[in-house]
């Protein structure tokens, strides 16, 4: 899960043109980007698509962002689409765990009366998109097995705040911001799930795309949405991990091996520790975890 694009569930031509996008994962959008007037036609449309594009072995994993569990619509939602079993369910404005838990309950109930398999279903979540979700960052462990991943908000937390600018003048998140930001990566990797950075809205500015994933990769963010099919190449570039970065990571993962795996070895001049190897394996189990 390097890129995750969003697309308009209400929009034909975004999502046909979301097949082509080289996405890792399309987050079909029944939320934010729908008016209310078009709820029901987007349930239509999303529906229809996953049903055609279920057996389609090269159209990407399709998770569907329904509406939050304060909206009165996420019922709905549930009801019009899991017919067509996404592989997944982006849940918005999650304020707590206990959310996931309760999303995960409804999930089984369609899983059963829809033939899937139990548990099949995925779910990601949005974390800061309030001031109490933000707060509450740290309690998604061990509240579903369906948990994949977990990212962050600006636009809505900025509204629940009341807050007037996201960034300062050179372009950088603002220190509240920044807080969600970290929370999300710090929350996600407790909950032992893939930590995923928010939207660069700014869909023509190529360079400061780059330069966000590029931090975020850095971070430990593991991928990162989107908003444009133009953004997902330089998201996949950034969140794939380098021939030398895995090539190093294989090094040590041996050396330490053929040293009878002590706490501590040499290599090349550098001491490498318990730490070092661990990240080694992370890094390697992630580019696993993509193959
Ligand atoms: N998914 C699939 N296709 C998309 C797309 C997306 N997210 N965003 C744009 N496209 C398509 C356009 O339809 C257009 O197709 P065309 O060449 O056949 O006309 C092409 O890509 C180029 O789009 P462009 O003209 O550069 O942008 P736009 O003005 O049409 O759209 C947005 C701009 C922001 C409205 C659009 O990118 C969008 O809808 N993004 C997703 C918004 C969303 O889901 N937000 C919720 C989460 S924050
Ligand atoms: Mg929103």
């Amino acid at each position: 899960m390097r890129s995750l694009l969003f697309v308009p569930g209400d929009s034909e031509k975004k999502l046909a043109k979301g097949l082509e996008s080289g996405a890792d994962v399309l987050l079909v959008d029944l939320e934010d980007s729908v008016s209310l007037d078009n709820k029901i036609e987007a349930r239509r449309i999303t529906a229809a698509y996953l049903a055609d594009n279920l057996e389609n072995p090269d159209a990407p994993t399709i998770f569907v962002r329904i509406n939050s569990f304060d909206s009165n619509m996420l019922e709905d939602d549930l009801k019009a689409i899991m017919v067509a079993k996404p592989h997944g369910i982006l849940l918005p404005k999650a304020e707590h765990g206990k959310d996931v838990t309760l999303l995960d309950a409804r999930l089984r109930v369609y899983e059963a009366e829809n033939n899937i398999s139990d548990g099949l279903t995925r779910i990601a979540a949005i974390i800061t998109e309030t001031a109490l979700g933000t707060l509450n960052a740290g309690t998604y462990g061990d509240r579903s097995q369906r948990l994949s991943a977990i990212t962050w908000g600006a636009e809505d937390l900025s509204a629940d705040i009341g807050a007037l600018e996201k960034r300062d003048a050179d372009g950088n998140y603002r220190a509240i911001f920044q807080h969600a930001r970290t929370v999300t990566l710090l929350g996600a990797v407790a909950a032992g799930v893939a930590p995923i950075d928010t939207v660069y809205t700014d869909f023509r500015d190529m360079e400061g795309l780059r330069e966000e994933c590029d931090e975020a990769a850095i971070d430990g963010f593991t991928g990162k949405m989107a908003i444009h099919p133009a953004q997902v190449e330089i998201i996949n570039r950034a969140f794939t991990p380098s021939n030398e970065a895995i090539a190093r990571a294989k090094a040590i993962v041996d050396a330490f091996h053929a040293a009878g795996n002590p706490g501590v070895i040499g290599l090349n001049g550098e001491m490498l520790d318990r730490p070092h190897l661990k990240r080694a394996q992370l890094l390697l189990s992630r580019v696993i975890g993509a193959e």
